[in-house]
């Protein structure tokens, strides 16, 4: 079931349009990834999501409500159902962890629930900072107030914007970790933008990427970086430099297979040599995928075809650069 469906969106800055016919639906429970170059028109979409960036023509609807249609009172108590994390932590300084985490709950003049804050701090990992003031936290454990925050109105939908890009790569993993736990744990589905594909394939299910204020194509995260069309090559700066002579196969490895040596039994079961000449074994979403480029010599391209689909793989032939000078 979808939580969040977005129809035909426009969105202009002036006479700008950052947002072009965005269409796109998001599951509930799932963590949806919003990938895409600087520019791109990714936090502008996200910020539609909760009213915060009005739009031009279109629809999102997020739990059965036309965003751009609700009265101030009916958009606020959504507001309140969607949580947000930012690159920066936007924490008081003036205030200490717990009454950072609780300011929420007093915006909204709800009583504080002692026992499910302090839930919430140990939910990130906290539970011995209540009394300590930001400027003596770490970078990760800033985000980890800020996300106890926002998670403090018990949301339903948590949006991600490039939450962990001020942070170190070790934690910004225990980071990723923690937003996973949480979309796990709590059930709250989590809308993430990010310009890291590293960031997008350990937490991400389905993903759309963005380019230039468009989606350029959207779905399971398999698909779209297993078996990617020549556009999405290009965003993926997939530069594959391959042998002129002979002739190249892509292999995709998909789950059911990615384990498997298909490649040394077929040296094996037909007997003959072959380069790997590219290749991009990657973890999915805890799922080990891959592509490989094998290159052969052109006679044996028939058994090598048959076999591989007697294998069950995906494949094709690399088309040589020469052949598609546009390309
Ligand atoms: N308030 C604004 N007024 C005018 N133009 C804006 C405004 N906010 C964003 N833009 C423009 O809209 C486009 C999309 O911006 P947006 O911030 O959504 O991109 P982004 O994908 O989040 O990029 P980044 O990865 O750098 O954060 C950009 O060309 C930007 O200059
Ligand atoms: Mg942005």
């Amino acid at each position: 079931m979808d939580l969040i469906t977005i129809k035909n969106l426009h969105k202009s800055f002036g006479t700008t349009e950052v947002l072009k016919d965005i269409n796109l639906n998001i599951k509930k429970g799932s963590i949806f990834g919003l990938v895409g170059h600087s520019g791109a028109g990714k936090s502008t979409l996200l910020r539609t999501f909760n009213g915060l960036e009005s739009i031009n023509s279109g629809s999102i609807n997020i739990d059965g409500l036309e965003v751009s249609k609700l009265s101030p009172n009916v958009l606020r108590t959504l507001r309140q159902r969607i949580g947000m994390i930012f690159q920066h932590f936007s924490l008081l300084h003036r205030k200490n962890v717990w009454e950072n985490i609780i300011l929420p709950l007093q915006c909204a003049n709800i009583k504080v629930d002692n026992k499910k804050i302090k839930n919430l701090l140990e939910l990130v990992g906290l539970e011995d900072k209540a009394n300590s003031y930001p400027n003596a936290l770490s970078g990760g454990q800033k985000q980890r107030v800020a996300i106890a925050r926002a998670l403090a109105m018990q949301p339903m939908l948590l949006l991600s914007d490039e939450a962990t890009s001020a942070l170190d790569p070790n934690i910004t993993g225990a980071i990723l970790e923690l937003l996973k736990n949480i979309n796990k744990e709590l059930g709250v589905t989590i809308v993430l933008v990010t310009h890291e594909m590293e960031v997008v394939k350990t937490l991400c299910g389905e993903a759309a990427f963005m380019q230039q204020g468009e989606v350029l194509k959207s779905g399971a995260i398999e698909d779209l970086f297993l078996s990617p069309d020549p556009k999405m090559r290009e965003f993926l700066g997939e530069n594959e430099i391959l042998p002129k002579n002979g002739l190249n196969i892509r292999i995709y490895f998909p789950k059911c297979i990615a384990q498997n040596p298909i490649i040394t039994q077929m040296a094996r079961v037909l007997d003959m040599d072959f380069n790997i000449v590219w290749g991009n074994l990657e973890s999915f979403n805890g799922v080990a995928l891959g592509v490989l480029v094998i290159n052969i010599a052109q006679s044996h391209k028939e058994r090598v075809c048959n076999y591989l689909d007697a294998q069950g793989a995906i494949w094709e032939i690399v088309a040589q650069k020469s052949e598609k000078p546009n390309e």
